[in-house]
């Protein structure tokens, strides 16, 4: 392991609060999480790790922000299993900055009083106007001891400035390491279609859904066949999401498959379709799923 964070990572393991770690794709951020965490625990602190990374996720399946508890160096060798999920709706943030905010904000709120350290990935929207506004009302709503930034170039000095000006965080800003090679789309996109699968792994149960159970609402007489492969968050009635699942519209009835469907109270409507062969996922807008629009 390279030790290029170490005095960094020895600092932050002496604070309390939530560290939140910016960057744009691969530059290192869920490295460092894991490195963070794992000495946060040998120094005896109570840690939790939220991925609010909706693409790239560590911690349950891509379109959830999720949460992990991390008692023991065992924790972090099983990050895919989530103690706790927020469900988005999508691997990519625009349109949905809201969304996300609220999810990373409702899991850091719910880890903070319970631990000394939360340590919050981020998705690698770094700049424009979606990304910085992301990072602005993440900031705002999880308000961190720390934000570390990672970056190659000056490619964050836009997002460090309005932290700092707006919030007055302090931002540790970090190198990259030269020796991380960068995953091709193409890596990323079947490294997704893997998590997608473990979290739908078939044989998937179908439950019958009520047209009244969704948020938001679905508008009246809508044509049941446009929701067909939809992928849905199965909601447990106290705000949180179980897992995931797929709606199937056969001859006007519709179903969801999922393996989470025990204790399931409602469905929130994603922003994609997924095709359970192969994985993939496009995005949709929900506009023109519920409106035709
Ligand atoms: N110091 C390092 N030396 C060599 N390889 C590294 C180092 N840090 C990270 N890596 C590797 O580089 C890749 C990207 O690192 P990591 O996943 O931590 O970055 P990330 O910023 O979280 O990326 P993403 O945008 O995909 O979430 C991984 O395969 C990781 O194992
Ligand atoms: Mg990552």
């Amino acid at each position: 392991m390279d030790d290029t964070h170490a005095p960094l990572i020895e600092d932050l393991t002496r604070r309390r609060g939530v560290v939140l770690l910016v960057g744009a794709a691969d530059t290192g951020k869920t490295t460092f999480a894991r490195q963070l965490l794992a000495a946060a625990i040998g120094a005896g602190k109570r840690a939790a790790f939220v991925d609010a990374d909706i693409g790239e996720s560590t911690v349950g399946p891509p379109t959830c922000v999720g949460l992990k508890w991390i008692n023991d160096p065992a924790d972090l060798d099983d990050l895919s299993h989530a103690d706790r999920l927020q469900f988005v709706g999508s691997i990519k943030t625009s349109g949905l900055v809201l969304q996300q905010v609220v999810a990373t904000a409702a899991l850091v709120d719910q880890a903070r009083n319970e631990v000394d350290l939360v340590v919050v990935d981020t998705s690698d929207d770094v700049s424009g106007v979606t990304g910085q506004t992301l990072k602005y009302h993440k900031t705002e709503l999880t308000r961190p001891e720390v934000v570390v930034a990672f970056q190659r170039g000056e490619e964050l000095a836009p997002v460090i400035g309005m932290l700092r000006r707006f919030f007055g965080v302090e931002v540790e800003e970090a190198p990259v390491s030269p020796r991380i090679v960068s995953a091709t789309p193409h890596e990323r996109s079947a490294d997704r279609a893997k998590h997608f699968e473990a979290e739908l792994t078939p044989p998937l149960q179908a439950w019958r859904v009520r047209p009244t159970v969704f948020a938001p609402t679905l508008p009246a007489g809508l044509d049941p066949t446009r929701l067909d492969a939809m992928l849905v968050g199965l909601q447990n009635g106290e705000g949180g999401t179980l897992g995931l699942g797929v709606l199937q519209e056969d001859d006007g009835i519709l179903r969801v498959l999922t393996n989470h469907g025990e204790g399931m109270r409602g469905l929130r409507l994603g922003s994609m379709r997924i095709d359970l062969e192969t994985y993939a996922v496009e995005p949709v807008r929900l506009r023109e799923v519920m409106f035709g629009l």
